[in-house]
């Protein structure tokens, strides 16, 4: 065999391993063949992985035709200021479509470009131009990243029928407290996470559906937390609040007694005083606040005296406490340690 039958011969078994990948994606050949020819000439369509066109990080200053068969699209660092739904109109397959880093207002979200991907799962828009939350939004949505935008505003009604919706985050916005409401929320049935960090809200955002389990609130404003606040958030387990203007008057004693919360992050408020801490919460943050002082007395969820050897279920759960950055001056009272018998870590 000379050396150019060999290299033919290698090719041709590259390619039929490449048909056979394809077949194990289940992609017919012929959508296979359509997809890596209509690959736009600004971006790279791996022959392995026919569903992805990466086209990031090429100063792109708008979208190119994007094929069918497209189930990824990676745009994220571009110049990209327009969303435009010609570009876009037969990447009506997408899963996965990520514009971070772009230069996207909402003025340049075309209108129903976002509607027609009925398979849209992720949708990332962080370090974009928008002012708004885009709208309307596909149902099969499931993370929704609009991080560092200037958004200032949430449509009424944006996330009705968004069910699948388990992932949002709006840190870095603008938002004020009255948009972020029973109203503008609606339809977030399965919500999960929702980090709202450094906006501009003054008090506990209203209206989060009753699955939440993390909330996202660090470098706000926020002032008080409502006494029953929690009583609608069941299943909220880790909760952070850090960066805000929280004093112990606007923290009513039994606010965080909330048998779902883990972790709890206060640091960097004004407190005076250690909130009660419930049986089963294992993560503490309340480094740099004004805490004077701490005893077991008043910190313990329940009566000290009653811990004794036995470990069981009803000794309190704490694992990790920061208290660095306030007045309290070693050591760490005994009743403090007699109660929290699991503490493996306690920063002062
Ligand atoms: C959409 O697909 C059709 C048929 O394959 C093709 O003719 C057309 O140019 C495509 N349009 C865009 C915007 O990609
Ligand atoms: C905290 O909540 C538990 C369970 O809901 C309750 O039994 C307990 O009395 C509460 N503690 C305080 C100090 O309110
Ligand atoms: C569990 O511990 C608590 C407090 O330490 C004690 O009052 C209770 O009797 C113990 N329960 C069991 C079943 O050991």
């Amino acid at each position: 065999m000379t050396r150019l039958d060999s290299t033919r011969l290698f090719c041709l078994l590259c390619t039929l391993c490449l048909v056979g990948q394809v077949l194990g994606q289940d992609m017919p050949y012929e959508e296979y063949m359509a997809q890596i020819q209509a690959c736009p000439k600004e971006c790279r369509c791996p022959p392995n992985f026919p569903r992805a066109v990466y086209c990031d990080n090429k100063a792109l200053k708008s979208i190119p035709k994007i094929p069918t068969h497209t189930w990824y699209l990676y745009l994220q660092n571009n110049l990209i200021e327009v969303l435009s739904a010609d570009a876009l109109r037969n990447a009506t397959q997408l899963r996965w479509l990520n514009l971070n880093r772009n230069k996207i207002s909402s003025e340049g979200v075309e209108e129903g470009v976002l509607s027609t991907m009925s398979h849209l799962a992720h949708l990332y828009m962080d370090d974009n131009l928008l002012s708004s939350v885009p709208s309307p939004l596909p149902a099969s949505l499931e993370h929704l990243l609009l991080s560092r935008n200037r958004i200032s505003k949430i449509p009424a009604g944006v996330f009705i029928g968004l069910d699948k919706l388990n992932l949002l985050d709006l840190q870095g916005n603008k938002l004020m407290d009255e948009d972020v409401t029973e109203v503008s929320l609606k339809g977030l049935n399965n919500l999960v996470q929702i980090n709202l960090a450094k906006n501009q809200l003054s008090s506990m955002p209203l209206g989060l559906p009753p699955t939440t389990t993390q909330l996202f609130l660090d470098g706000n404003n926020i002032e008080k937390i409502p006494a029953s606040y929690f009583k609608s958030l069941p299943k909220v387990a880790f909760l952070r609040l850090n960066h805000n203007k929280l004093g112990s008057s606007g923290v009513p004693k039994n606010v965080f007694n909330v048998s779902s919360i883990l972790d709890l992050q206060l640091s960097h408020n004004q407190l005076t005083e250690v909130p009660l801490i419930p049986s089963g919460l294992e993560h503490l943050h309340l480094d740099h606040n004004n805490i004077k002082s701490v005893s077991g007395a008043n910190v313990c969820p329940v009566a000290v005296d009653t811990v004794d050897d036995s470990i069981n279920e009803s000794v309190p759960r704490l694992r990790y406490l920061r208290l660095d950055g306030n007045e309290i001056k070693p050591p760490i009272p005994r009743d403090v340690i007699l109660c929290f018998r699991l503490l493996r870590s306690i920063v002062i």
